[in-house]
C-alpha cells in the first residue's frame, strides 16, 4: 500500500531559529510514530510559503510566525514587516481552507495575537521560546490524523473483522446464502466478499443509524460539514434527486412560491409536485447554435425576486451539466434581501471547495442549502450525495421528518462509508487531484483542437447571448466539443467511439459531445481519447448535415398547482388523431404529467400547465424524429402515444391559479 507524505511548512524569517525548528521537528518525526509521513520544511518569506502551498498538494499544515520581517532585498538594514499572521492566515485559507494552521507567538504577545486571529480558522498556537519540538510534532500529527479519520468506515471495517454471527437482516447474512449456491455463487465471487460483509443494517447499533445519527454517522457528517464549509451536512443515500425533494418539503408548504430554473433537474420538478409548491418558472438561456440550455439570465432572476418577493425559495443549478456556473453572490444577496432562501443544486460541482480555481462554492457565495452528488465527481458510490445546510433559520425537526420520509430504513452502508472516504480524500489530497485534473483538462483541450476535425468550445462559444454580461464562468473539467466537422452524426460518433475505441462519453447535443474529467481521469485515458479522435479526424470524412432538434417551446401558464393536477385521475388523450395529424382537441387542455424530452431534459409540460399548439407541434415532431430519443411522461394506449390530461370536471374542480 502506498504511504502518504504530509509536508508541514514552518515560516519564520530568522534563518537560524528556523533551522533549529525544522531540525527539532524532523527529529521528533523520526523518533516518534509517524504513520502519515510528516516532514517539516522551512520557509523564510510569506511569498515563498504561499507559492509552495499553491504548487505542492502534499502540504497538509503550516506553522506561521506571528510577524514576518524582511531586510528589503538587502537594500536596507532596517527590517520591514512582510506580513502579519492575520494576513498570511487569510491568504492561506483563501487558497486552501482545508489546511491546518498554527501560529508561533511570543508568550508576552499571546493575548494580542489570539484576539486578532479570533475569527480566523487557526488550529492552535505554540510559544516560540519553549522549543518543545516533540510536543509540537505530536499536536500537528494528531490534527492531521484527525482530518484523515473516517469514523463510519473505520467502525464498519472493525465490525467486519470482529466477524460476529449475524441473526439479523440482510437475508444473505454476509454472503452465506450465495457462497454455497451452485446457482449464484458466481455473483458472490464477482462482487467480492466485502461487498456482502459490509452490507449490514440498523440492527448493528455500533454502526449508528442514518435516520437518527448520534454515533459514527453523526461524527462522519460533522467532519464533512467542516470539510465542505457548512454548518450541517447530511448524507443522502438516494442521490441528489432525493436531496432536492427533502429540502423542498422542508422549506415549502403547499401553495408557497418557489422560483426555479425551468431547466432544473427533473427531481426539482418532482419536488414541486411533492411539496405542493407554486412554481414560478424562469426561462433558461439557449445557445441555439449548439442546442445547449444555459443559466437563467441574471436580470430575469433579479426581476423575479423583485416581482415575487413573497417567494419562500429560489433554486438554481450551478454549475450546469456543461460546466457553466453563476456569479452567485449578487443573486444570493438579492434573494436574502427579500427573505428568500437560496438552494443551489451542485450535483456536478461538489469538489469545488478544494481548489481555488472553482471557488466560490454555493455556500461560500451565501447559499442556504447546497446539494451535491458526491458520486458524480468524487470517489463515492452511485447514489451517494450530501446535503449541506447553512440556513441560519434551519428547522432541523422538519428537515429530519422529511429526510426520513425519503430515506430507506435499510440504507446501503457501503454508500455511507464511501461518503466518509470521499470526504477524507478531498480533505487530504483534493487540491492535488484537482490540480492534476485541471492540467489534464487543459492538455486534452489542446489535443482535441489539434485534430482539426474536433473543436473544444470555450466559455465564449458556449455562452448564450443573453447571459454574456452575467459574470458566468466555465468549469474547465467539463469539456464540450463541437463535432460538426468530423463527418459523423453524433449518434454515429457515439457508436464509433464505443465500439471501435471503448470510449463512452457523458452527453451530447446534435453537434456536440461533452466529456467529463474527474479526479479519476488518468493521462492514459486522455491519450486514448486523443488517439481515437485523431484517427477519426484523419479519415477525413466530409462533414454531413446535422439535424438540430427543435427548441423546447416557451412555458405557457399554469391552470392550477402542479400537485393538484398530478393527483387528478385525468384521462389519456392521443397526441395524434385518426388521420395521424396533431390532435387538436388537446389544445387548451391541462396536462396532468411532466413531459420531458431527452435530450435536453427540460420539461415541455409540467402538471397543471395549459397545452398549446406549439407544444403539440414540438411533441409530435419529437415522436416522429428518426433519432432514438426518449420522451418521458407519455402514456401509451397500446401503441398510441397519449397525454394524461385533466377531465373537464376536474379542471373546474381544482383551485385555479391567477
Ligand atoms: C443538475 C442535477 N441535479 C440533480 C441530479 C440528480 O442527481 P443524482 O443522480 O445524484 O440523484 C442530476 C443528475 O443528473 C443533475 O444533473
Amino acid at each position: 500500500m502506498r504511504k502518504p507524505v504530509s509536508r508541514v511548512l514552518v515560516i519564520n524569517d530568522e534563518i537560524l531559529v528556523l533551522r533549529e525548528f525544522v531540525k527539532g521537528l524532523n527529529a521528533a518525526a523520526r523518533s516518534l510514530e509517524n504513520p502519515l509521513g510528516l516532514v517539516f520544511l522551512g520557509m523564510t518569506t510569506a511569498n515563498e510559503a504561499l507559492a509552495r502551498i499553491e504548487s505542492d498538494g502534499d502540504v497538509q499544515a503550516v506553522i506561521v510566525d506571528d510577524k514576518l520581517y524582511s531586510l528589503n532585498g538587502g537594500k536596507s538594514t532596517k527590517p520591514e514587516l512582510q506580513t502579519t499572521a492575520l494576513e498570511l492566515v487569510q491568504r492561506i485559507t483563501r487558497l486552501r481552507p482545508e489546511l491546518d494552521v498554527y501560529i508561533l507567538i511570543a508568550q508576552e504577545q499571546e493575548d494580542e495575537v489570539v484576539d486578532t486571529l479570533f475569527a480566523e480558522s487557526v488550529d492552535g498556537y505554540f510559544y516560540r521560546e519553549e522549543r518543545d519540538y516533540r510536543g509540537m510534532y505530536r499536536i500537528v500529527n494528531a490534527e492531521v490524523q484527525e482530518r484523515a479519520r473516517t469514523p463510519f468506515y473505520d467502525q464498519l471495517k472493525n465490525y467486519v473483522w470482529l466477524a460476529k454471527d449475524s441473526w439479523h437482516t440482510p437475508g444473505h447474512s454476509s454472503g452465506e446464502s450465495l457462497r454455497g449456491s451452485p446457482w449464484i455463487n458466481d455473483f458472490y465471487e464477482f462482487m467480492g466478499e466485502h461487498v456482502f460483509d459490509v452490507d449490514l443494517s440498523v440492527s448493528v447499533p455500533v454502526l449508528d443509524s442514518l435516520l437518527e445519527p448520534r454515533g459514527v454517522i453523526a461524527e462522519a457528517q460533522g467532519m464533512a460539514a467542516k470539510a465542505f464549509g457548512s454548518r450541517r451536512t447530511f448524507f443522502a443515500t438516494n442521490g441528489t434527486s432525493t436531496a432536492n425533494k427533502v429540502i423542498f418539503q422542508t422549506l415549502l408548504a403547499p401553495g408557497e412560491k418557489l422560483l426555479l430554473d425551468r431547466n432544473c433537474h427533473k427531481s426539482v420538478h418532482h419536488g414541486v409536485v411533492l411539496s405542493g409548491a407554486h412554481p414560478v418558472y424562469l426561462n433558461s438561456s439557449v445557445n441555439r447554435k449548439y442546442g445547449l440550455y444555459g443559466p437563467v439570465p441574471k436580470r430575469a432572476i433579479l426581476e423575479a425576486i423583485e416581482q415575487h418577493d413573497d417567494a419562500e425559495a429560489l433554486i438554481l443549478t450551478s454549475c450546469t451539466y456543461d460546466g457553466l456556473r453563476y456569479d452567485l453572490p449578487p443573486i444570493v444577496e438579492a434573494a436574502h434581501a427579500k427573505g428568500i432562501k437560496v438552494i443551489v443544486d451542485e450535483a456536478w460541482y461538489g469538489f469545488a471547495r478544494f481548489h481555488p480555481a472553482f471557488r466560490p462554492t454555493a455556500l461560500e457565495a451565501g447559499a442556504d442549502y447546497a446539494t451535491q452528488s458526491t458520486h458524480k465527481v468524487m470517489s463515492a458510490f452511485s447514489q451517494a450525495s450530501m446535503i449541506h445546510v447553512n440556513d441560519p433559520t434551519f428547522n432541523e425537526h422538519i428537515f429530519r421528518e422529511n429526510f426520513n420520509m425519503h430515506t430507506s430504513t435499510s440504507p446501503q452502508y457501503a454508500m455511507i462509508a464511501s461518503l466518509d472516504v470521499a470526504r477524507k480524500q478531498m480533505m487530504m489530497e483534493g487540491y492535488k487531484l484537482l490540480a492534476r485534473t485541471l492540467a489534464l483538462a487543459s492538455e486534452l483541450r489542446e489535443q482535441i483542437n489539434s485534430t482539426g476535425a474536433f473543436h473544444v468550445l470555450e466559455l465564449d462559444a458556449l455562452l448564450p447571448d443573453e447571459v454574456r454580461e452575467d459574470g458566468i464562468r466555465l468549469d474547465p473539467t467539463k469539456v464540450t466539443v463541437d463535432i460538426s466537422s468530423c463527418g459523423y452524426t453524433v449518434e454515429d460518433l457515439h457508436r464509433e467511439l464505443f465500439t471501435r475505441f471503448n470510449i463512452q462519453v457523458e452527453k451530447s447535443t446534435f453537434n456536440t459531445v461533452t466529456l467529463l474529467l474527474t479526479i479519476g481521469t488518468t493521462r492514459s485515458k486522455v491519450s486514448r481519447l486523443y488517439d481515437a479522435l485523431m484517427r477519426i479526424a484523419r479519415e477525413g470524412r466530409a462533414a454531413g448535415r446535422l439535424y438540430q432538434a427543435s427548441q423546447v417551446p416557451e412555458f405557457t401558464r399554469l391552470h392550477c398547482l402542479p400537485r393538484d393536477a398530478y393527483y387528478c385521475g385525468g384521462e389519456a388523450i392521443p397526441l395524434l388523431d385518426e388521420k395521424d395529424s396533431l390532435n387538436e382537441t388537446l389544445i387548451d387542455r391541462v396536462c396532468a404529467d411532466q413531459i420531458v424530452p431527452y435530450p435536453p431534459g427540460i420539461p415541455v409540460l409540467v402538471p397543471g400547465q395549459v397545452i398549446t399548439r406549439p407544444i403539440l407541434d414540438f411533441l409530435v415532431g419529437f415522436l416522429r424524429s428518426q433519432r432514438r430519443l426518449e420522451l418521458h411522461g407519455i402514456v401509451y394506449d397500446g401503441y398510441l402515444p397519449c397525454l394524461r390530461v385533466l377531465k373537464t370536471a376536474e379542471e373546474r374542480a381544482v383551485k385555479r391559479l391567477n
